[in-house]
């Protein structure tokens, strides 16, 4: 008979429960795994094998044992060296050296060659797979135990080593489910920005805006001569954006740790992602895919900034690609078994150059550029994407004066104030919207419903729409933007003011 251990593979952003079966006979010596196992797995024979015989137990590579191991379902590729754990009990098992029940748990963890347990990636989508499927335990690496731990309802226990597991399932070994309850309320998101609004001088209106912007969610373009400040002020955004709450810090820290980005030592993210890819950086890496899949940038910024840097630098299908999962807040990716959705909401941030030397309408400096050249250029700023931004703003050259003059502490922490508050107000107002949280994520109805003008405000965006300045999309942009604005007024109302000051941020040209 052979043992059967519950494990799990991680497709993309999902956990999926695997089945693998040990089988161990008397018969010339050989150790084989099937089940679509990559590279990875086939090598875990010798971590396996070192192991086992570390941990003073013998080994399937040192005997005359026929070993095969069956991962199940068969048709799903498997990635990873997660299953060294599962596969060793499984021999130990097989060859009578353990005895222990194997049901309604979830082994996962990779073995060094001493026995002891290495951390694996996707411990905590794993752990909510294996509770959603209604296992009672699940049995993974010491270091990985407080992440797994924040999905509640199931019992996690870490362990440093094999010779420790096999202890704990045989019941000599007592190890307490691993909990973080109290660290996870104490965690202070870190405060280690690069640069913060402090540090900028001048630039009043670009802050303002990116204010507005951090409030609301909304996705801002700024145009600039190089050397203004631009890649700063994008930087510094990341510095007032409120912390994630808790359920959005999951689903962050979910996405992470499938794609084994956590940072060592953490097992919750609290800060809000700030992804700046490159502009030569491929659609597949913007986007996400690869089999297995893999998140892209914009899925790594759920819930945060993409800031994509010299924006008119990208590639033309790149930018087209970022349309939908701006529109719907996921990203629909096309694989051989069908549709994958990753989670994809995220604040764009992009700024430009008036041309790719720089200098185009610069009064003082010469333009280098061929006409064809600034024609190219500009035309990436009028594509549909440009009707996903609710802000532009021209971030200019400042005056020697103002670079030295001003004092600015404590101003990048008063904005987070504003922001943090603003933010309040709108989720509360949003709370029975699933996945919203910001203004910018209101859709026709709550725009009709919470975004009420009064007639004078509409008298001026009525001339604004009527002389051809401002489209139908455009104006529930200025009404969203409006929103946010009172928001950070604590107003109820939307006032004349407000929505002047949207329109101020309107595309123009
Ligand atoms: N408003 C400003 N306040 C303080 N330093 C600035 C400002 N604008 C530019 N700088 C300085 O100039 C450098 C280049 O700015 P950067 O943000 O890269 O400009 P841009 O992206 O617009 O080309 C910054 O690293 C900073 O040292
Ligand atoms: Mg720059």
């Amino acid at each position: 008979m052979p043992v059967k251990i519950f494990s799990a593979a991680i497709n993309g952003l999902e956990a999926q429960i695997i089945e693998a079966e040990i089988e161990a006979s008397y018969g010339l010596r050989s150790f084989n795994i099937v089940g679509l196992a990559d590279k990875t797995i086939q090598e875990s024979r010798e971590r396996i094998g070192s192991a086992i015989k570390s941990s003073g137990l013998k080994s399937p590579l040192s005997q005359a044992v026929k070993l095969l191991v069956s991962l199940a379902p068969a048709g799903l590729k498997k990635e990873g060296s997660l299953y060294d754990l599962p596969i060793a009990l499984g021999y130990l098992l097989a060859s009578k050296q353990a005895l222990f029940k194997t049901g309604g748990k979830i082994i996962i963890g990779e073995l060094s060659l001493n026995g002891t347990l290495r951390p694996i990636k996707g411990a905590l989508i794993i752990a909510s797979k294996a509770k959603e499927k209604g296992f009672e335990e699940i049995i993974l690496p010491e270091s990985n135990a407080k992440e797994a731990s924040l999905i509640k309802g199931i019992k996690t226990v870490g362990v440093k080593s094999l010779k420790d597991a096999l202890a704990y399932l045989e019941n000599r070994l007592k190890i307490s489910p691993a909990s973080n309850e109290r660290e996870t309320a104490e965690i202070r998101p870190p405060d280690n920005f690069e640069v913060n609004m402090d540090w900028i001088q001048g630039q009043e209106l670009a802050k303002r805006a990116l204010e507005i912007a951090a409030s609301g969610g909304h996705n801002i373009l700024m145009e600039g001569p190089p050397g203004t400040g631009k890649t700063l002020l994008a930087k510094a955004m990341a510095s007032i954006l409120p912390p994630l709450s808790f359920e959005e810090s999951l689903e962050v820290t979910k996405i992470y740790s499938a794609s084994g980005l956590l940072p060592e030592n953490s097992f919750i993210l609290k800060n809000r992602p700030f992804r700046s890819p490159h502009h030569t950086a491929s659609g597949a890496s913007l986007i996400g895919g690869g089999n297995p899949l893999s998140a892209g940038e914009i899925t790594l910024a759920h819930r945060g900034i993409l800031f994509l840097d010299e924006f008119p630098e990208f590639h033309r299908d790149v930018l087209e690609s970022l349309r939908q999962p701006m529109e719907e807040g996921t990203v629909s990716i096309l694989r051989s078994s069908g549709r994958a959705s990753l989670p994809a909401r995220f604040t764009l941030v992009a700024a430009a150059n008036p041309c790719p030397c720089g200098n185009f309408g610069d009064p003082e400096k010469e333009c280098s550029c061929l006409p064809g050249q600034i024609l190219r250029y500009r035309r990436k700023l009028c594509g549909p994407i440009m009707d996903r931004i609710d802000l532009f703003i021209k971030v200019p050259q400042i005056k020697f004066e103002r670079l030295t003059a001003q004092e600015n502490r404590g101003q990048s922490e008063k904005i987070k104030e504003k922001v943090i508050e603003a933010r309040a107000v709108q989720e509360e107002r949003l709370k029975n919207i699933p996945k919203s949280f910001t203004n910018s994520e209101m859709a026709g109805p709550q725009i009709e419903k919470f975004c009420k003008i009064s007639d004078s405000s509409k008298q001026i965006l009525k001339k604004a729409v009527d002389s051809g300045t401002l489209s139908a999309r455009g104006f529930h942009k200025i009404l969203k933007v409006s929103r946010t604005i009172a928001d950070l007024e604590k107003s109820e109302e939307i006032k004349n003011s407000h929505v002047m000051e949207a329109l101020m941020y309107r595309k123009k040209d």
